[in-house]
């Protein structure tokens, strides 16, 4: 069945990305989310954990790729679409759409340890900084939003003035060279891949006493798709690290590693 499972994909990757190559955007779109993702997801976790360990490298660089190509354009769909909506309508539109489903989450995340956070720093806030927003709503004084893309940073920006968020700003800047002081919370997406040199940088500048890092971390079959966190590489390094899950959703897929101090 596994075996069946892995021939099946492999042929489907390569269809997809010559469909791509001839143009064929709209029936790539459809079918990625509809055969690729969907069918990845449904089988059980031993046939995904069967993948993960039999895929080949070159599958696993194409799934990748494939999924890259799927998010930056469906990131731009989904900033077209809030763009025409209001700041009424901001929360509604974020609580139901499907790149934010997060959303709720990242209050969660920010509410937790510190209650009033009174700066919180988004790296590789992308386009639709869609971290920086949760933040807004949790009345956050000071949002800082990163990213090396200076073209998703003037999109970024354009988005945020758009709904006149007054508390954010932006600086084109890696996250690894950014000085964290005055930070009480900083965000690592799953997207980031220099994540353990943006986490040594932060503790190396931080000065805040209750200084915490959440960093975006995948599971299962998303390993494939985002460059998992190594768990023990950080605890070898003297971080201390919890697991954070959401309370009320048994995600399989994502959470995000609580990082509080270094030893
Ligand atoms: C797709 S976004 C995800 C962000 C998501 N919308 C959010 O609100 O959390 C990932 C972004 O990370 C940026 N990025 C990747 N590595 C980075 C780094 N080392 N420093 C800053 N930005 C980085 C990329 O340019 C990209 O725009």
């Amino acid at each position: 069945m596994t075996k069946y499972i892995l021939q099946t994909l492999e042929e489907k990757c390569f269809y997809l990305i010559s469909e791509w190559e001839k143009g064929n955007n709209d029936l790539f779109f459809t079918e990625y989310t509809n055969t690729i993702k969907k069918h990845l997801t449904s089988i059980s976790i031993e046939e995904q954990v069967y993948l993960l360990n039999h895929m080949s490298l070159e599958i696993k660089i194409i799934l990748k790729n494939l999924s890259n190509i799927f998010l930056i354009n469906f990131e731009i769909k989904s900033y077209l679409e809030m763009l025409k909506c209001s700041r009424n309508d901001l929360e509604k539109l974020t609580r139901t759409h499907y790149l934010f489903k997060t959303f709720e989450y990242k209050k969660e995340i920010f509410l937790s340890k510190n209650h009033s956070p009174e700066c919180i720093v988004s790296v590789g806030c992308g386009s639709v900084p869609i971290t920086m927003i949760a933040a807004c709503f949790i009345d956050c004084n000071k949002i800082i939003g990163i990213d090396i893309d200076k073209n998703a940073l003037n999109r970024a920006e354009k988005l945020i003035n758009h709904f006149q968020m007054k508390n954010c700003h932006f600086q084109h800047l890696s996250g690894e060279l950014y000085d964290y002081t005055g930070t009480d919370i900083l965000y690592i997406p799953n997207f980031v891949d220099a994540k353990y040199e943006i986490i040594q940088r932060a503790f190396d500048t931080r000065n805040k006493e209750n200084f915490t890092i959440y960093v975006a971390d995948s599971m299962l079959i998303y390993k494939i798709f985002y460059t998992p966190l190594d768990r023990e590489r950080l605890k070898d390094e003297g971080y201390q690290i919890e697991v954070f899950k959401h309370h009320n959703q048994n995600d399989l897929y994502f959470n995000a590693i609580r990082i509080t101090k270094k030893i």
